[in-house]
């Protein structure tokens, strides 16, 4: 299969971290052009101008977990210049492109990027952050709702999640019962549901939602 061929049938059909960086390893060239150009994919910006809209506080530092070429990093330090943003994925092929990517004064989006796999408790050196972020990584085959437990302590007592699900990933696999668990355990505030627009009108995808789970951590 050419890389121009990779799209959403293969991204939906992994199953496993190991099947994650397979595709990503052949993907991360050419995912811009072949998917979100060709797609007109706004998903990353969506899940910026949330942040922007509703994280009123305006944190410095903040995660951008399943980072991919870097594209939310790259819209959220347009409307948040202010912001100090790490990487993290499971890819170096896509870490490698989100490396690439500049903010409008040309200094790189990202300070640290971090591999590791978010199926897994993860750390790094930075944590704890302000606020995380992240776009079309909880979906089929990638990221359940088990692995937002991970990301939790990741972060400051009353840091941000605001994390975007695939509509029927987030239906199918029980995010709203993970999450009334996490609020009886006390570990995060009541999380506001949005919904955004994955695609552009005029995408063949026009039409296709995520959710957007908007939360508070309780470290
Ligand atoms: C569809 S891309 C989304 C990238 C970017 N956020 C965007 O919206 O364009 C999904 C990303 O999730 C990453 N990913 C998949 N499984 C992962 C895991 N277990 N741990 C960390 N990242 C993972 C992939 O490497 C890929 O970069």
């Amino acid at each position: 299969m050419s890389d121009e061929a990779l799209g959403l049938d293969e991204a939906y059909s992994v199953k496993t971290p190991e099947d994650n960086k397979r595709l990503y390893a052949k993907w991360a060239a050419t995912y811009e052009s072949s998917f979100v150009d060709a797609k007109q994919y706004r998903y990353p910006k969506a899940i910026a101008e949330c942040f922007n809209e509703i994280v009123t506080d305006r944190p410095i530092r903040v995660l951008d977990i399943g980072t991919g070429t870097g594209l939310t990093g790259m819209y959220l330090t347009r409307l948040r210049p202010e912001v100090v943003v790490d990487a993290m994925d499971i890819s170096p092929q896509m870490l490698a492109q989100a490396q690439l990517k500049q903010r409008s004064d040309g200094s790189p989006v990202y300070r640290r990027l971090y591999e590791r796999d978010l199926t897994q408790a993860v750390l790094n050196e930075s944590a704890p952050y302000e606020a995380l972020f992240s776009s079309g990584t909880f979906t089929h085959g990638h990221l359940g709702p088990e692995c937002l437990r991970n990301l939790l302590p990741l972060l400051a007592n009353n840091g941000w999640l605001v994390v975007g699900v695939n509509n029927e990933h987030f239906e199918a696999k029980g995010f709203e019962s993970e999450l009334a668990a996490l609020l009886a355990l006390g570990a995060i505030t009541e999380p506001q549901i949005l919904r955004i627009d994955v695609y552009e009108p005029g995408s063949v995808h026009y039409g296709d939602q995520a959710r957007v789970i908007i939360t508070r951590v309780r470290n």
